[in-house]
């Protein structure tokens, strides 16, 4: 099988933004007197915004009106903005952009497959962005991980079928997104929580492109 892209996931793939998601959370918890814990948002990786509120108010056992509900988003993503104001190049996980240059020389084309909706400011501000050929981010999916939608809106975008594509994912929402699409997942941090992959690595620190993709 020769493969012509890999997908990229955002959050804890290139960079390390749940401890961001995290703060924010937390922050946020003080309205309804709830304090989340680290073990809870670990399940929160790879969920999207309103689904995340959902999760957390469903913890706390509060139930909360629909315009609470939408001025707590809006008040969790002001919060969030806030606090990845300041990231940078210095935030990009190590070994990322050693695999992107050797995933780019082999010429494989390169695209982002992530929930959030700030996806495009922090591939900014990293200055991770210039590497993608293409994003799929949370503003452009109606369907949240496990659904496919995301992946599938990549590989079709970059003009390729799904069993052309490879996906990195963190999340095991985001490995059962990757193989209920039809495409080649590999799992990043630890093989017992993420079963599904094709093949699990801790993270891309002295990863052999060649290897791993069989180029
Ligand atoms: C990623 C993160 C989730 C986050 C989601 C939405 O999937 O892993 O923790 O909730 O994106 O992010 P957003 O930036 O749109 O709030
Ligand atoms: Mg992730």
């Amino acid at each position: 099988m020769t493969y012509k892209a890999c997908l990229f996931d955002l959050d804890g793939v290139l960079v390390d933004t749940a401890i961001y998601h995290f703060q924010a959370w937390k922050n946020l918890g003080t309205k309804f007197g709830y304090a989340l814990t680290e073990e809870q948002n670990e399940q929160l990786k790879g969920v999207s915004r309103v689904e995340s509120l959902n999760r957390i108010l469903a913890w706390a056992n509060y139930s909360a009106t629909e315009e609470e509900k939408s001025t707590w988003l809006i008040e969790k993503n002001e919060n969030y903005l806030d606090l990845i104001s300041n990231m940078n190049p210095s935030e990009i996980l190590p070994g990322v952009l050693d695999f992107l240059h050797q995933i780019k020389q082999a010429g494989y084309k390169i695209a982002l497959g992530s929930a959030s909706k700030n996806a495009e400011i922090i591939l900014s501000k990293t200055g991770l962005i210039e590497w993608f050929d293409l994003i799929i981010d949370g503003n452009k999916v109606t369907k949240s991980k496990p659904d496919p939608e995301v992946f599938l809106k990549g590989a079709s975008g970059l003009g390729f079928l799904p069993t052309e594509c490879i996906v990195f994912e963190d999340a095991q929402a985001g490995v059962e997104a990757a193989k209920a699409g039809n495409m080649h997942a590999i799992g990043i941090g630890d093989a017992e929580m993420l079963r599904q992959a094709d093949k699990v690595i801790p993270n891309f620190v002295g990863i052999q492109a060649s290897e791993l993709l069989q180029f």
